[in-house]
């Protein structure tokens, strides 16, 4: 069987206006940088879409992941796009590409990147998530719920190919390491782990060996940049992107989705320094208006069929998710009664790389010893 690779990259190459949306001609140009691709059979298929002010190139082709060709591709394909964001003044042009020229890998050089090979099965439902205004580790919920809680998924329970769990690769994203752990034998401490978001962050989710039909292989996988890591300042909140298979073998798409039914809480939203619901949300509300958020997540459902992109489906753009948003915008109200004040506003530590520092300093002189 032929193995495809569904490539998920995504940068904030510009706001339009401020950091609220992608302008329509960021998604026409990179439209026809990949279509231009697809013509020279470098892709099998592609579909462009912005979620508040980041441009998501979903991808598949037969490179594998971290390829060259495809990395490389990507980048020329922001900077086309922020060629045209700086004509019209976008806010924050080029945002996100934070090296000068491209060296081989698109990682560690700003844009977000998740990507899976993947043995297309005789049906291939996946879903792509894109999040605006938050940060890696507001997929840890998320994820743990799909695959590891049994009060969300079903299958967990009642489908026996699921019954030796599956594995998460968690990073440290501060120590640079990486463990896998186990689920359900190792539950507790991944929670242990995984609760601390800003910290440890799923990267990617196994199926066991034991899984008859998808043996082994990855199911989800999570942009895990840092920006402020890479340019030793704060310019933008790391968005992160997720791809997760659903169905044989996997959790159903509805189990997929249900985790999002609860608005949990995530730090980003304005200046990326505060806490606030998630709100799942179509792409057509995918528009970071009060506050710069509340942080979005959306969510596009494709089938892949012999590496094309059937779809996509815009599984947030349904009543049935109505409560969830109202919920998050009952949850904003309330968080941004707090203002300036912990815990809407991000703990000290993490604001660190954001410009309160250049605050605090200022102030550093008027300190008196207590006596
Ligand atoms: P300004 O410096 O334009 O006020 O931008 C702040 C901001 O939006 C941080 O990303
Ligand atoms: P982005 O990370 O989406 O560019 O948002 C930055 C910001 O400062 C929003 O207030
Ligand atoms: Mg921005
Ligand atoms: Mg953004």
């Amino acid at each position: 069987m032929d193995k495809i690779t569904i490539s998920l990259i995504k940068a904030d190459v510009g706001g339009w206006p401020g950091h609220s949306t992608v302008h329509p001609d960021l998604i026409e140009t990179a439209k026809e940088a990949l279509q231009k691709a697809k013509d020279e059979h470098i892709l099998e298929d592609f579909h462009v879409t912005g979620v508040g002010d980041d441009l998501q190139l979903i991808m598949t082709h037969r490179k594998g992941v971290d390829s060259e060709e495809i990395h490389k591709l990507a980048w020329n394909t922001f900077e086309k796009a922020t060629a045209v964001a700086k004509e019209l003044k976008l806010y924050g042009a080029g945002q996100d590409l934070l090296k000068d020229a491209f060296s081989g890998n698109i990682r560690g050089m700003g844009p977000g990147i998740a990507e899976m090979e993947i043995t297309e099965r005789k049906s291939e439902p996946i879903v792509a998530f894109m999040m605006d205004k938050t940060e890696p580790g507001a997929f840890n919920l998320p994820i743990y719920r799909i695959f590891a809680d049994p009060f969300n998924t079903a299958g967990l329970v009642i489908d026996p190919s699921m019954h030796d769990g599956f594995k998460f690769e968690v990073w440290d994203i501060m120590e640079h390491k990486k463990v896998i752990m186990h689920s359900p034998k190792e539950m507790y401490d991944l929670l242990a782990l995984i609760g601390a978001k800003s910290r440890y962050v799923i990267k990617r989710v196994y199926a066991t060996e034991s899984n008859p039909k998808v043996k082994g292989e990855v199911v989800a996988v999570v942009s895990t940049e840092k920006l402020y890591q890479i340019a030793g300042e704060y310019i933008g909140k790391d968005d992160p992107v997720a791809l997760v298979r659903a169905q044989s073998g996997c959790p159903a798409l509805g189990e997929v989705l249900e985790p999002f039914a609860f608005p949990h809480l995530v730090s980003g939203w304005m200046r990326g320094s505060h806490n606030g619901p998630l709100m799942p949300v179509s792409i057509k509300q995918a528009h970071c208006t009060r506050f710069d958020g509340p942080p979005r997540v959306a969510a596009l459902g494709f089938q892949v069929a012999n590496g094309r992109l059937v779809g996509p489906v815009d599984l947030f753009d349904d009543p049935a998710f109505d409560r969830a948003r109202e919920t998050a915008q009952y949850i904003a109200d309330y968080m941004r009664r707090h203002g300036p004040f912990e815990p809407h506003r991000l703990p000290l530590e993490e604001m660190e790389y954001t410009t309160l520092p250049k605050v605090l300093t200022k102030l550093k002189d008027r300190f008196e010893k207590i006596q």
